[in-house]
């Protein structure tokens, strides 16, 4: 289990991670997803003791994880695949790893076998492609075989093969009873994989959901009626959430349309128009989004 109290990092006047405060759970698949520069990777290094932050507090199985004796065995992570000593082989780098963790060198040639580079081990991992080099650091992170594991994109550089192969891993893992941290910033990446998800945007908690119960939210209907305030009122009642859409419509989400139609006469509401609507779980996640993006392109 992965507990983040308020955590906050600053890097001179820019607040990287603003107060986050939410539980990584073990036995799903944990999602962890926001656009570019949103704090992801950041609350991923807090976790492993690799930044300090400024204010709050992140426990890995109750405690700092910088206090774990072996820390491999504590969680395995994979932040930065291009972070290896590139004259070093596939194996030797493996090798130097387990042993600073008291983890049996047989293990290494496990892991390479698992994560497809058998045929390489005793390559130079600075000859290796992105996707090459991503798998060797799964190797890594699977090499103590611990209770918790963090992914920080994974799945970049990976062919379909891979991707698919990687999907299958967490799920796995998770099924284990493992604690699965997977960061991305797509959603339709997450959606085949993750159970639970958690959102940020400029470094701040948007969404710790259910990955049901975002696909839930993502599909709307689109109503339009003559008394729109009266509706308004009985659909957020009866739990609806509603928003205006296009052209004075309204979009509700959290009700289906026989429901609405079911109110609307109730309240004797005269609709012109409810009509239900399937947003991708990529919409979705844009709409969530949208306030906090930092990096947009002007399109001419
Ligand atoms: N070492 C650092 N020094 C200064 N600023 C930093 C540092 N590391 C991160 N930042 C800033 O913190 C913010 C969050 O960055 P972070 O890398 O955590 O985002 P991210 O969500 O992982 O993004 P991406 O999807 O692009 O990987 C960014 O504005 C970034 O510029
Ligand atoms: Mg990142």
């Amino acid at each position: 289990m992965i507990q983040l109290e308020g955590l906050t990092k600053r890097y001179g006047d820019r607040t990287a991670v603003d107060g986050l405060t939410f539980t990584v759970e073990p036995g799903r698949v944990t999602g962890f997803l926001g656009p570019n520069g949103a704090g992801k990777s950041t609350t991923m290094r807090m976790i492993l003791g690799l930044d300090r932050p400024d204010e709050g507090r992140v426990r890995v199985n109750g405690r700092d994880y910088v206090d774990a004796p072996l820390p491999m065995r504590e969680v395995g992570a994979l932040l930065d695949a291009r972070a290896v000593h590139g004259r070093r082989t596939a194996r030797n780098h493996l090798l130097w790893l387990a042993h600073s963790n008291a983890i049996p060198g047989k293990r290494v040639d496990e892991v390479l076998h698992l994560v497809g580079l058998g045929s390489v081990t005793r390559k130079r991992s600075g000859t290796f492609s992105l996707g090459m080099s991503q798998r060797l650091g799964i190797a890594a992170a699977l090499l103590g075989d611990s209770k918790v594991l963090l992914f920080d994109e994974p799945v970049n550089g990976l062919d379909p093969e891979g991707i698919k192969w990687i999907r299958e891993l967490m799920r796995g893992l998770a099924d284990d009873g493992r604690t699965v941290l997977v960061s991305s910033h797509l959603m339709s990446e997450m959606a085949l994989t993750a159970d639970h998800l958690v959102v940020i945007g400029k470094g701040k908690l948007i969404a710790d959901v259910e990955m049901r119960e975002f696909v839930r939210h993502s599909s709307g209907v689109l109503v339009r009626a003559e008394d729109q305030g009266l509706l308004t009122r009985r659909l957020t009642e009866a739990g609806a959430c509603v928003e205006p859409g296009a052209e004075g419509a309204l979009v509700v989400t959290g009700l289906e349309a026989k429901e609405i139609g079911r109110l609307a006469t109730e309240a004797r509401v005269v609709l012109s128009e409810l009509t239900p609507q399937r947003l991708s779980l990529e919409e979705a996640y844009m709409n969530l989004t949208r306030d906090s993006l930092e990096f947009q392109a002007v399109v001419a």
